[in-house]
Parts: structure tokens; C-alpha cells; sequence
């Protein structure tokens, strides 16, 4: 069963026009606090597209996902076949320039990435960083359909990874070349769109949660639970108040609903 979303038309429909061939905002941003619907958000963008957009959905949780892990992520997901530029940096960089590229070779992508990545100075690895970022999307600018890349948790993400993502990464993913490029990013705080690179070229949405009663009553009602029976003569002023206690909040709104007795049950 698809989960019924109270309301959230907007961000929906932002996420939505990821999917069109025209798209002139292609990175999307989802901020908001605990529990506000982020990644229900993502996960509905996700599935609408499957079979229809080549996608990588990345969970930055813990601090633990590096640079490497995503570019890792995105290479296997894609086909590493289609990143030849991509795959030829990471030999130069390994020191192996002359190296014929094969499975074999590539089978141990992961750890070259790591390897390459591990330089001993900050300014190195970025500057490796930024190579590697402008080769991946070279190549993914010559590959045909849809690309999307999805961030969760963007809050829970190493600095070089937050700086990388909202900098290097971002103005390459809507450069010119790549308008199949679509990217969704979510967390308590996202990069700032006014960035000059590729702002423009973005929409922010902060999420509040759900404050008016009726996109809650069509959940109740959908999921098959009912307000209790106290409250039976009032459904509208109870959930009305219940929606006023945890200002919308859907984690808190559905906990509570969980609690309401199933439509069928006797009264
Ligand atoms: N608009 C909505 N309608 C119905 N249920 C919703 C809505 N938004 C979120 N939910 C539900 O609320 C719960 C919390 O949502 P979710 O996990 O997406 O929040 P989050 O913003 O990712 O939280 P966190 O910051 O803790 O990761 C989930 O069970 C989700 O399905
Ligand atoms: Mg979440």
C-alpha cells in the first residue's frame, strides 16, 4: 500500500518537475527539522523513478559517508564502462597512467578511489577531488536518460563532503553539458542556494509540517482509523487541536494516529 501524504502538493510537485525534459530548477532542496517528512520525500521521488531515471539515493548519516563512497556509489550504479575519462584520472592519479582499463581493473575501483582520495593535505584532495568531479560529469554529459542523485541527511555529512557536494559537485552536476543531471538533496540544514554557480538553477523548500486538519483527517480516514469515540461529534476541532499541540509535525501526527482506534472496530 502507498502511504497517504497529508498535503506537501509543494514540494511534491518541485520534486515532480525533476522528471521533465525541460527542468530549469534541477537541484532540489528539502530542509527541515526532525521528523518533518524529508526523507518520506526523497523515498516517493525515488520510486517514481523507477524504470524511468537511472538513480542513486545516498544516506550521508553518521559522518561516515565519504567523498569516495559517493563517487564509488554513483560509478557502480551508472557503469563504470560509461565513465572512461573518470576511470582514466583515477589511474593517472594512481600513479598507473599506461594501464589498460579492464574489468579486472576496475573491479578494485572502490579502494583506488579511496587511495587517490587519502592524499596527505586538504588542498591535495580537493584539487584531486574537483578533478575527479569534473571527469565524472564529463562523461555522464555524453550518456543518454535520466540521472538522479539523491542526498539525505546532508546535516549528518563530513565538512570536505558538505563543501565538496555544495561547491564542486553542484556546479558540475547543471553545468551546461549535463541538463540530465537532476539532483535532490535533503537534511536540518542543505546547501545555500544563493551560491552563484548553480543557484539559479535551484529551488529551496523549507518543510513546516502539516498544520490544517483536513490533509490529516484524509490520512486518518485512509489508513482506516477513526478519532476515538469522544471525539466523534468533532473530528475536525480534535484533530484541529492535535495538529495545534505538535505544529503539524508529521512523525508526531502519525505516532498519534497510530494510537486512534481502526475504523472497524467496534465502538
Ligand atoms: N506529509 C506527510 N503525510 C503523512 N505522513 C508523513 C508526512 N511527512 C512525513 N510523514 C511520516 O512521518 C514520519 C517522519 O517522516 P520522515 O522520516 O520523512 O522525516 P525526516 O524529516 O526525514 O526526519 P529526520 O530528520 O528525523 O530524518 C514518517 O513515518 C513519514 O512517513
Ligand atoms: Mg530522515
Amino acid at each position: 500500500m502507498t502511504m497517504p501524504v497529508a498535503d506537501y502538493d509543494k514540494p511534491r510537485a518541485l520534486l515532480d518537475q525533476l522528471f521533465q525534459t525541460a527542468c530549469p530548477k534541477r537541484v532540489v532542496l528539502l530542509s527541515g527539522g526532525d521528523g518533518v517528512g524529508k526523507t518520506m520525500l526523497l523515498s516517493l521521488c525515488q520510486s517514481r523513478a523507477a524504470g524511468f531515471a537511472t538513480t542513486v539515493a545516498i544516506e550521508l548519516r553518521n559522518n561516515c559517508v565519504g567523498a569516495s563512497e559517493i563517487l564509488y556509489r554513483i560509478g557502480s550504479t551508472i557503469g563504470w564502462n560509461l565513465l572512461p575519462r573518470f576511470a582514466r584520472r583515477v589511474a593517472m592519479m594512481d600513479g598507473a597512467p599506461n594501464v589498460r582499463i579492464n574489468r579486472n581493473w576496475l573491479i578494485g575501483m572502490n579502494n583506488r578511489i579511496n587511495v587517490v582520495l587519502s592524499a596527505e593535505t586538504r588542498t591535495e584532495r580537493d584539487q584531486r577531488l574537483v578533478a575527479l568531479t569534473d571527469d565524472l560529469f564529463a562523461d555522464l554529459a555524453r550518456c543518454d536518460g535520466l540521472f538522479l542523485l539523491l542526498f539525505d541527511m546532508f546535516e549528518q555529512a563530513p565538512s570536505e563532503v558538505r563543501d565538496w557536494l555544495s561547491g564542486p559537485f553542484l556546479a558540475r552536476a547543471i553545468s551546461g553539458k549535463a541538463e540530465h543531471i537532476r539532483v535532490a538533496i535533503a537534511g536540518r540544514d542543505v546547501p545555500t542556494p544563493e551560491n552563484i554557480e548553480w543557484g539559479a538553477c535551484s529551488m529551496l523548500h523549507v518543510l513546516e509540517g502539516v498544520r490544517e486538519p483536513d490533509p490529516w483527517l484524509s490520512v486518518i480516514d485512509a489508513l482506516g482509523y477513526k478519532v476515538p469515540s469522544f471525539a466523534s461529534d468533532q473530528p475536525r476541532g480534535f484533530v484541529e487541536g492535535i495538529c495545534w499541540r505538535t505544529r503539524g509535525n508529521p512523525y508526531l501526527m502519525m505516532q498519534t494516529i497510530r494510537e486512534f482506534p481502526r475504523r472497524d472496530a467496534p465502538a
